[in-house]
């Protein structure tokens, strides 16, 4: 079905099998991308191989995980993985997958325990990954098993950051820490700025019929709400405003990361997330004066750590004629096929934050984002017809546009790192999202220092 993708010429040129190459019909710096590359088999093999199997990726906060002895099932990249933490308290992340024959060794969402047995062959795995049993042992001969050697596949490398988890399963990945460069200034803020935050309850999993880039796309992109969202204008849920999600700033940060800082309105409803006069108390013991300056005017962020983690903080009515509760929506989109994405969702509540608080933004995330959450439900039809609607051979041949913001200039008096620019309707972020993906399907990490320094940063 595919062929392996070739250089030719150039280090830079990747020919596809029907002759096209991938940086001709992917142009970030003109805000033309090819419609090709949300469906297509090959590329969705190429992005298995390159990204998938290379970059980092999100796995889970340690809030969810907080015993000794708790492991749950995740997904690292494409492959399904288990989030541990040994009778030691380390964190430990491994493929589910037993080393005899590949069998799933954990078969539940979540469980406590010492040790995992799989339930093929009998193969008995310690939290840390050491195989410890065989059952049969004797029939092996001398040299046959070296238990030693076959404990569980563990990532290359784990990071975290104000306890988001992420893993790479490829040892010349660059460090975590590296990898987040300026992007921890605003993780800060959304992280950090009581003290530190929880997940609530377990994540929300459902499959769309959307390629995954559609979903990714859809993160940063606050031009489509009053429109797409246009029924929750009509119920009194969205202010009827059409450049409400567009006053504030489109920041590009380093890798690929983009993030959005929007004010709604000015009032101090809207002001320090929305969020309860006894949390934005606390902003000042976690957070420096420019962080806490720049908090002040933040109603709503959305955020991406390349390629597919991604933050909400967002305000919303969750039921009409209620004011505005503020929620932390983590969401993680994973490719399941070239037309077909599992969603994750984790909801966050500040750990300080009082209980008639925290209930009141469960109730509201509930009801509005999530698989029956009315925003999603919107977003959903876009991302699946988008997906549909570009399969055809006539459509293919041509481009998305992302060209909005172009030629608007970088906002110098911005506080921050990255390149920011003083608006929030504009499609700076996607240009640099595509160009980091371009980047990496070509060049792998080498591509990083060309996306640096490219001028859609
Ligand atoms: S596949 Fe796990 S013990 Fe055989
Ligand atoms: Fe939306």
């Amino acid at each position: 079905m595919t062929t392996t993708p070739q250089r030719v010429g150039a280090a830079t040129r990747t020919m596809l099998a029907n002759g096209q190459v991938l940086e001709d019909i992917v142009q970030p710096d003109e805000g033309l991308i090819s419609r090709r590359i949300y469906s297509d088999p090959e590329i969705f093999e190429m992005e298995k191989e390159r990204l998938f199997a290379k970059g980092w990726f999100f796995v889970g906060h340690d809030s969810e995980i907080p015993e000794p002895g708790d492991v749950i099932t995740r997904i690292v990249g494409m492959d399904p993985a288990l989030f541990v933490r040994d009778d030691d308290g380390e964190i430990r992340v491994f493929l589910n997958s037993c080393r005899h024959r590949g069998m799933r060794v954990c078969r539940t969402d979540r469980e406590n325990t010492s040790f995992l047995r799989c339930s093929y062959h009998g193969w008995v795995y310690k939290n840390t990954g050491d195989l410890v049993s065989v059952q049969g042992e004797s029939f092996y001969g001398e040299d046959e098993l070296q238990k030693e050697k076959f404990g569980l596949i563990p990532v290359a490398k784990l990071g975290s950051y104000h306890g988001l988890v992420f893993a790479t399963w490829d040892p010349e990945a660059p460090e975590f820490d590296e990898f987040l460069g300026d992007m921890k200034y605003y993780l800060d803020i959304i992280m950090n700025r009581t003290g530190g935050m929880k997940v609530v309850g377990t994540p929300q999993i459902w499959e769309a019929e959307t390629g995954w880039k559609f979903s990714a796309d859809n993160f940063t992109d606050n031009f489509h709400v009053y429109f797409a969202h246009h029924s929750l204008v009509e119920l009194g849920m969205l202010p009827n405003d059409p450049d409400f999600a567009g006053r504030g700033e489109l920041i590009v940060a380093e890798e690929g990361h983009i993030l959005h800082i929007t004010a709604g309105a000015p009032t101090d409803e809207y002001r320090y997330m929305g969020l309860p006069q006894q949390l934005r108390d606390k902003f000042p013991e976690h957070l420096d004066a420019e962080q806490v300056e720049m908090a002040k005017g933040l109603a709503y962020s959305a955020g991406t750590v390349f390629p597919n983690f991604h933050w909400m903080q967002l305000m919303s009515s969750g039921t009409i004629g209620q004011s505005d509760v503020p929620f932390l929506n983590l969401r993680l989109e994973v490719p399941v096929s070239p037309t077909r994405s599992r969603m994750w969702s984790w909801l966050l509540i500040d750990k300080d934050a009082d209980p008639e608080y925290a209930k009141a933004s469960y109730e509201t995330y509930v009801r509005t984002f999530g698989p029956a959450g009315i925003y999603d439900q919107d977003d959903m039809e876009n991302w699946e017809d988008c997906t549909r609607m570009s399969l055809g051979p006539a459509a293919r041949q041509n481009t998305m546009h992302h060209r909005m913001g172009l030629h608007r200039p970088v906002d110098k008096t911005w506080p921050g790192p990255g390149s920011a620019y003083d608006v929030a309707y504009g499609e700076m972020t996607q240009r640099s999202w595509y160009s980091a993906w371009l980047n990496f399907m070509t060049q792998g990490w080498a591509g990083r220092k060309t996306m640096d320094e490219g001028q859609t940063r």
